[in-house]
């Protein structure tokens, strides 16, 4: 495997989190901070937060992205948002799974799969999320969580469209909670689901597969994450609300 066949990606998760003052006002703070990135730099900020962080982001190497998208592209679905309208909307990427979502709004391995392939449709680019809660790790059990969420959501995507997917491992326990993965927790994971990809899809797509970590990142911690041979990079939550800390992650993944 060559860490250098595919690309570093350290991709901000905002949450529920922001006006769009502040928005515009941490956007424009990060753009110089992070101008000379050695890697992709995304921002997934509340919906209606996107047009006014794409237009912050212009001209510069900050990518704008989603928390979320449904799997129709119109209808009866009150509430939702479709993947087209992100994109309209400036959005390049939408963030699926993520375990939040599947804990507090029943979002399962199907509905998953079915929120990727809307995405990819529309053209968006993927961050899917999987991880295992605490129980099922002390249980012993986190490749058979991620295997099957990574199997179920993937249900249905080519070899060509994995392009568009990036990973992210974010192990439920570690996500919030200030306890992250040791570097080779974290390593061990991501090497798990890279060799999945190359069951699923081959070596070739497996090494050009960005598989990122998540869970209590930050500018103390990233260095040592980032420097393990299957970890491409981060989904940052709580660190990636002020800009001197998402820079700092941003820059321990370029070297
Ligand atoms: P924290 O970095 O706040 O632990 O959140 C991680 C996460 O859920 C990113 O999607």
């Amino acid at each position: 495997m060559n860490k250098a066949k595919r690309a570093a990606v350290i991709a901000g998760n905002w949450k529920m989190n922001k006006s769009r003052a502040e928005a515009k006002a941490l956007v424009e703070e990060l753009r110089p901070l992070v101008e000379n990135a050695g890697c992709g730099v995304v921002v997934c900020t509340p919906y209606l937060d996107i047009e006014t962080a794409v237009k912050a982001a212009e001209g510069s190497n900050i990518k704008v992205g989603a928390q979320n998208c449904h799997w129709a592209d119109h209808g009866a679905f009150t509430g939702e948002i479709p993947a087209e309208m992100l994109r309209e909307a400036g959005a390049e990427y939408v963030i699926i799974g993520h375990s939040e979502r599947r804990q507090y709004f029943g979002e399962t391995d199907e509905t998953v799969n079915k929120r990727t392939r809307a995405a990819l449709d529309a053209g968006l680019r993927v961050i899917l999320c999987c991880g295992e809660l605490l129980g099922e790790r002390q249980q012993n059990i986190m490749e058979e969580v991620v295997g099957r969420q990574i199997k179920v959501a993937l249900l249905g995507v080519s070899k060509e469209e994995m392009k568009n997917i990036i990973i992210a491992y974010e192990p439920v326990w570690a996500i919030g909670t200030g306890v992250t993965a040791t570097a080779d927790q974290a390593e061990e994971a991501c090497a798990f689901i890279r060799g999945l990809i190359a069951k699923l899809y081959g070596k070739e797509t497996a090494e050009a597969t960005t598989v990122q970590y998540g869970g209590s990142m930050n500018a103390k911690n990233a260095g040592e994450l980032l420097s393990k041979e299957d970890v491409d990079g981060g989904l940052i939550g709580g660190a990636s609300l002020k800009a001197p800390d998402f820079a700092a992650i941003v820059a321990a993944a370029g070297k």
